[in-house]
């Protein structure tokens, strides 16, 4: 049985529908401080406990109960913004959390451990497409929160032999083509949700932050990969691990940039509506480009992102949203 931490939320519940698809028992823990009950125990029939990650009590009983072989960690708070204002929050809930959780799997002998990191611990991109060996300076305390687990992590390797693959995210958008999951965030801060909100008449308008930055048209450039190709990757990377494999780190993204106003375009075309575009002045803090080279997850871990295309990764998106705010 593979525990998934945080799989009431976005990219966590997609991953439990691909560990199910697998084979895979699935159990979740989640305090649904941002997930959603229904689509764990009506959409993907899965047992939940709703708990924390830093309540070592209940964690000693999960591992107690349940022949729990794996860790898969999603949980997290993923404010970006907030984690500015407030920084204790996030490494309240993101280091000594996990630190909690990682604790509780070395003291139940626990020994696979998959990790949900991101590309924002590169900080401003010295060169694209962003490798895995890319100096790390993270700035903000997100950022940092996930390079500080990392750490932790080659720590416990060494000190109780516990072995991780850390997987460090672009951008994750898209859904589940079946039309069980989405993304669903309270405050939405991701650019296709918000963009496809607008397109929905839940938002009045979409704000492009910042039209003058050095790209082709002058909004910033991301890396989209596909949720279900984020999910497939934490699949094969637990195969890797209980199929004896060292701790490692791995980009997960498309190695190809989409601008802001490249993803308004083409979502006015999937959803066949005009969106209302304000153009706004930079925020601090967003790099030009961040795209990211996948080479050695393909190398090693073997890994297809099956929908690299931004209009299918839109189209599944809509889907859901039309769906969802029916
Ligand atoms: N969405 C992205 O583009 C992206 C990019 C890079 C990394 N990530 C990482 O991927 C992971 C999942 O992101 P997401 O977009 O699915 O976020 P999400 O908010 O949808 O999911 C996180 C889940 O964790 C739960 N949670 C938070 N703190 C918890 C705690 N202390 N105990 C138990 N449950 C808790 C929330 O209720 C939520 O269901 C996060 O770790 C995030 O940092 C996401």
């Amino acid at each position: 049985m593979i525990l998934v931490t945080g799989g009431a939320g976005y990219i966590g519940s997609h991953a439990v529908l691909a560990l199910q698809q697998a084979g895979y028992d699935v159990l979740v823990l989640d305090n649904l401080s941002n997930g959603h009950r229904e689509l764990v125990e009506q959409g993907l029939k899965v047992k939940l406990i709703v708990g924390d990650i830093s309540d070592r009590p209940l964690l000693d009983n999960l591992f107690a109960t349940y022949p729990i072989a794996a860790v898969m960690h999603f949980a997290a708070y993923i404010a970006v913004g907030e984690s500015v204002t407030d920084p204790g929050k996030y490494y309240r809930n993101n280091v000594t959390g996990t630190l909690t959780l990682l604790e509780a799997m070395v003291a139940a002998s626990i020994k696979h451990f998959v990790f949900s990191s991101t590309c924002a611990l590169y900080g401003n991109p010295k060169f694209v497409p962003i490798t895995e060996d890319h100096p790390q300076d993270p700035i903000s305390p997100y950022a940092s929160s996930k390079q500080m687990v990392e750490r932790i992590l080659a720590d416990f390797d060494v000190a109780y032999g516990l072995k991780s693959v850390r997987f460090r995210y672009f951008n994750a958008a898209g859904a589940d083509p079946g039309g069980l999951l989405g993304e669903d965030h309270e405050p939405e801060t991701h650019l296709i949700p918000l963009v496809l909100l607008a397109a929905l008449g839940k938002r009045d308008s979409i704000s492009i932050l910042g039209t003058d930055y050095p790209t082709e048209d002058g909004t910033c450039v991301r890396d989209y990969i596909h949720v279900n190709d984020l999910a497939q990757a934490h699949v094969l990377g637990l195969k890797y691990l209980q199929n004896g494999g060292d701790s490692d780190v791995f980009n997960l993204g498309n190695g190809s940039g989409f601008s802001v106003r490249d993803v308004i375009e083409a979502a006015q075309k999937v959803a066949q509506r005009e969106i209302n575009v304000i153009e706004r002045d930079r925020r601090p803090g967003d790099p030009p480009v961040l795209v990211g080279s996948s080479d050695k997850a393909r190398t090693v871990l073997g890994w297809q992102p099956q929908y690299a295309d931004l209009t299918q990764i839109l189209t599944h998106a809509w889907q859901w949203h039309q769906k969802r705010h029916q």
